[in-house]
């Protein structure tokens, strides 16, 4: 039967069978505004095929029907789990139903655990690190990922035809038509694949740095890396993508930028933040603004990703700064970004407490910490003055 969704054969032996998410815009807090994919593989064995990863729940039907596409879902041999995170293996219990019954269910023994705590105890066997385990003639090699980006991520590298399935790792939230990374516009895949970078990968920077220092000792001749969203990469692509991992993950990479970002009740602390960022330009520093009104979390931690320097400015509100920079502060805390410099600023009415609050919570993230700028209600001239000052003054010497 004609298939509605079909595979796409990306080696003589494997299918990419995944689904298109194109209409996701929230991924735990990190605004998707291209959507994603959810890939998932179908490799074919002596008697029959090997799927790694499955697709989110609700994506089960596109799924099965570029399964269809290659071969009926009784040729399943086995099942490769490289993490068990939902978007990954939320339609793995629909897809067993379809299956042979004594399919085996393949993960790290981080992932075995996992599995079982998401799907009622469902079973899978452990595969170790380093191991290679031959399924129905083909012969896949296990390499633990832990914590790029949960401690059950595994990677599964296919001997014949030398393609690595690298789960989360490499991927970008970007839905598409086009497969290939080299069909796609580079523009596009480098802000989405930085984007991903910082808003998923960086509280991990210190282990993806390892996995990069440590992929040459692999002894793995990658031709295809396959991450589990966006586009595959072959070719060049493939050195490409893992030295910008090796460049974001490195804390000693060169940064030359400041990222001034705020909100404002009555335009006060918005002045404030015109006129400082035109002082770090004057001296000589990149610097970007960056509104809460007009951007979200994720947009911030984006371009924070080649930051040394950071300013938050908000008004005091209650006693405390206003509620989309506690939000912004939450979510890049978490992220573990870390700045060479940074301060607080903004206006107030009878205490300087929103800058004050800022100033602590900003704290553990800068080596370097300046005492906030603060303006009692609306800035003159002369403020603002000494708002470029401020500016000038915080980088110079960066
Ligand atoms: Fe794409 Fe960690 O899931």
């Amino acid at each position: 039967m004609n298939q509605p969704f079909e595979a796409l054969k990306i080696t003589d032996s494997i299918y990419w069978v995944g689904a298109i998410d194109w209409n996701l815009r929230n991924f735990h807090g990190y605004e998707t505004r291209r959507g994603t994919t959810y890939n998932a593989f179908l490799v074919k064995s002596d008697s029959g095929y090997i799927l790694i990863d499955t697709v989110k729940r609700g994506f089960e039907a596109e799924l099965i029907s570029r399964i269809q596409s290659v071969c009926a879902l009784s040729e399943i041999k086995a099942i490769i789990s490289n993490h068990a995170e939902m978007d990954h293996s939320g339609s793995l219990t629909k897809i067993l139903k379809r299956v042979p019954a004594d399919t085996p269910i393949y993960a790290s023994a981080m992932g075995v655990k996992a599995l079982a705590a998401h799907f009622d105890g469902l079973k899978a066997t452990a595969v170790a690190n380093g191991s290679t385990l031959t399924i129905d003639g083909r012969t896949f090699r296990f390499v633990e990922a832990r914590m790029l980006h949960w401690p059950d991520s595994m990677w599964t590298y296919d001997e014949a035809e030398h393609v690595l399935f690298s789960n989360d790792a490499f991927g970008m939230h970007l839905a598409g038509l086009e497969r290939w990374y080299d069909d796609c516009d580079s523009s596009i895949l480098a802000e989405e694949s930085a984007r991903y970078f910082a808003n998923i990968l960086m509280p991990y920077a210190p282990m993806v740095a390892k996995a990069c220092a440590g992929f040459p000792s692999l002894g793995l001749d990658v031709k295809v890396l396959c991450p589990d969203h966006g586009p595959l990469w072959r070719g060049e692509g493939i050195a490409k993508i893992l030295s910008k991992y090796a460049q974001w993950s490195d804390p000693a990479a060169p940064r030359k930028k400041a990222v001034v970002v705020f909100d404002t009740m009555w335009h006060s602390t918005e002045r404030m933040a015109f006129a400082i960022a035109e002082g770090i330009q004057s001296a000589g520093y990149k610097c970007l603004l960056l509104s809460l009104e007009c951007n979200q979390r994720s947009d911030v931690a984006y371009e924070m990703l080649d930051a040394d320097v950071i300013l938050v400015g908000s008004p005091t509100l209650n006693s405390g700064m206003l509620p989309k920079i506690a939000d912004m502060l939450c979510y890049i805390s978490g992220l573990k970004f870390r700045f060479k410099t940074g301060a607080a600023f903004g206006s107030y009415g009878w205490a300087p407490l929103g800058q004050k609050a800022v100033s602590e919570q900003i704290k553990p993230l800068c080596a370097n910490l300046v005492d906030p700028l603060t303006i009692n209600y609306v800035p003159t001239m002369e403020d603002l003055a000494r708002c470029r000052e401020f500016g000038r003054d915080i980088v110079s010497g960066s």
